[in-house]
């Protein structure tokens, strides 16, 4: 009986992805308008400054139910005013679908907010680990001056829903007060 090599290999220090194909997605500037809360401090940002990327693994077709997604998002240090670098932010389109959330590297929160717009956050470091509920919309945030990374893994079939949060936005945002990363209303 044969024994191979693993499929790909997984850095769980970096987070980087190698021995496969990897596909994801760059937000630079010019692709967050609207996200951020200040909107001077943004608009004084180079437009190709990149804010976060990812690095995914994606064994089959969009939709297929029963499969499994793998993949890294690495956030830049940085800050729009007192608002750390963040990604968008998502519910997944079939809602209920849970995702699972690891980190590697870095120190980042976990903003999470569920249908009645309850917000509330945990914070990501090494190894923590955390499963995001069904219904819950979830968006990281760099608050540490490294490269904050992690890894997820969530159903083929979960998709995304952008749309709700580019128009109601979450009801807390991470903020740096004091040099402190706080969870502000809103
Ligand atoms: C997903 C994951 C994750 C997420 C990235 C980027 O459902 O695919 O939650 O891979 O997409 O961290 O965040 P945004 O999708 O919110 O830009
Ligand atoms: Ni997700």
């Amino acid at each position: 009986m044969e024994i191979s090599a693993p499929q790909f290999v997984t850095d769980w220090k970096t987070g980087v992805v190698t021995g496969t194909e990897v596909q994801g997605v760059e937000r630079r500037v010019s692709d967050l308008g609207g996200v951020f809360a200040d909107e001077g401090a943004f608009s004084q940002l180079r437009p190709d400054r990149l804010v976060y990327r990812t690095a995914c693994v994606f064994p089959v077709p969009e939709g297929t139910e029963g499969g499994v997604f793998w993949g890294t998002t690495f956030i830049e240090p940085g800050t729009v005013g007192a608002e750390y670098f963040m990604t968008k932010g998502h519910f997944h389109a079939k809602a209920d679908r849970m995702e699972a959330y690891f980190t590697f590297g870095g120190t980042g929160l976990l903003v999470l907010m569920d249908t009645a717009r309850n917000c509330w956050a945990e914070e990501m470091t090494p190894g923590s680990t955390h499963l995001i509920p069904p219904y819950t919309a979830h968006r990281t945030v760099n608050t540490g001056d490294d490269v904050f990374s992690f890894g997820a893994c969530w159903p083929s079939d979960a998709g995304h829903d952008y749309d709700s949060i580019a128009e109601s936005g979450f009801s807390a945002r991470a903020l740096r007060v004091d040099g402190i990363p706080r969870l502000v209303p809103a």
